[in-house]
């Protein structure tokens, strides 16, 4: 099907590579944390990076951020190689780590503003930019509190407000609404879609496959370090989709007639429903062979493959694609 209009294809194209891995592998003295590990996340995209406890999500992470070695593959972001053009490559980045990482003598705005002048932001900028982000996060009742006193959710607020604070092009999130109520997730959420839209690239991890659902066009999935799926999230849903439909008759079966064989059909619930799994067959045809067996539809339900069921049908084998 066309649906794209030929200006998006143009600007898709034009866009850049954030996120360059090439044939990345790393290992902790005897556990081999990534194995040969290739994907892009192109500028613009809102890339979900998930997998299982341990699969090496936060390992690459540390990596592209120049905060661990790795023993082979090249990582760039933005063209600048993380290793020996390192300062370049961290520049481009705002990354909310899964740990807070805070100095707890500090004060939140202090934690905003040193951070802003490591990264070379003038002084004077910095302030202003402190103040907006102090402001967008909530956070100016609790400018002079040191990391100490600020509670769970308040502590995640400053930690994304500060890997903003020098205006990055890309934000990585290592999984950046863990523990927090509905209602900060939601205002997260919303705040996250909304400076992706003007132009920030976001790589997230997360362990709530609603929030990479819901947020995600692309999606990335690792499974003890390797890469076993990689595509637009509604065509990776599409290609592993186990669409059902369930269908409630007017009188319970014992057996499925035989003419309904070639669906693929089984019964459930006493035989009073009849479930298919969508594919080639077309529900008009099914339809019609249960009327032509005299039996009437009294309900028809699809169930809609999630993004949670994909998840777990790619990360339940014992390991990887190699
Ligand atoms: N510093 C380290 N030394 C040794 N092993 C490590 C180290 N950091 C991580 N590992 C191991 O590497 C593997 C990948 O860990 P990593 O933290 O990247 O996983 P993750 O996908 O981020 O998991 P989670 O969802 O639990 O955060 C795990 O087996 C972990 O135990
Ligand atoms: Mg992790």
């Amino acid at each position: 099907m066309k649906n794209s209009h030929p200006k998006a294809d143009e600007k898709k194209s034009a866009r850049r590579i954030a996120v360059e891995i090439q044939n990345l592998s790393k290992r902790y003295k005897t556990l081999q944390a990534l194995n040969h590990i290739s994907f892009n996340v192109l500028e613009g995209d809102f890339f979900g990076f998930l997998g299982p406890n341990g699969a090496g999500k936060t390992t690459t992470i540390s990596i592209i951020t120049g905060l661990a070695h790795y023993q082979q593959g090249s990582v760039r972001v933005f063209g600048h190689d993380v290793t020996s053009d390192y300062r370049s490559a961290r520049k481009m980045i705002g990354l909310v780590p899964q740990e807070f990482n805070f100095d707890p003598f500090l004060t939140a705005e202090q934690i905003l503003t040193f951070e802003a002048g490591y990264f070379g932001v003038p002084r004077k900028e910095a302030k202003i930019r402190a103040e907006e982000l102090l402001e967008e996060f909530d956070l100016i009742e609790y400018r002079t509190f040191d990391f100490r006193r600020l509670s769970g959710g308040l502590k995640r607020r400053l930690l994304i407000a500060r890997a903003l604070v020098h205006r990055p092009a890309i934000l990585i999130l290592d999984e950046p609404t863990a523990g927090l109520d509905l209602e900060l997730r939601y205002r997260l959420w919303d705040f996250f879609r909304k400076i992706n839209q003007s132009g920030t690239t976001i790589f997230l991890t997360t362990h709530y496959i609603e929030e990479a659902e819901k947020l995600c066009d692309r999606i990335g999935v690792i499974h003890k370090g390797h890469m076993v799926a990689l595509d637009d999230k509604t065509k990776l849903i599409k290609q592993m989709s186990r669409d059902l439909i369930e269908i409630e008759l007017d009188q319970s079966l014992t057996t499925v007639p035989q003419a309904f064989d070639e669906f693929g059909a089984e019964l459930f619930q006493d035989g009073k429903f009849l479930r298919i799994r969508e594919g080639s067959h077309s529900l008009s045809k099914l339809l019609k062979t249960i009327h032509a067996h005299g039996f009437e539809v009294l309900g028809v339900d699809i169930k809609r493959t999630t993004l949670e069921e994909v998840f777990l049908e790619l990360t339940k084998k014992e390991s990887g694609v190699h």
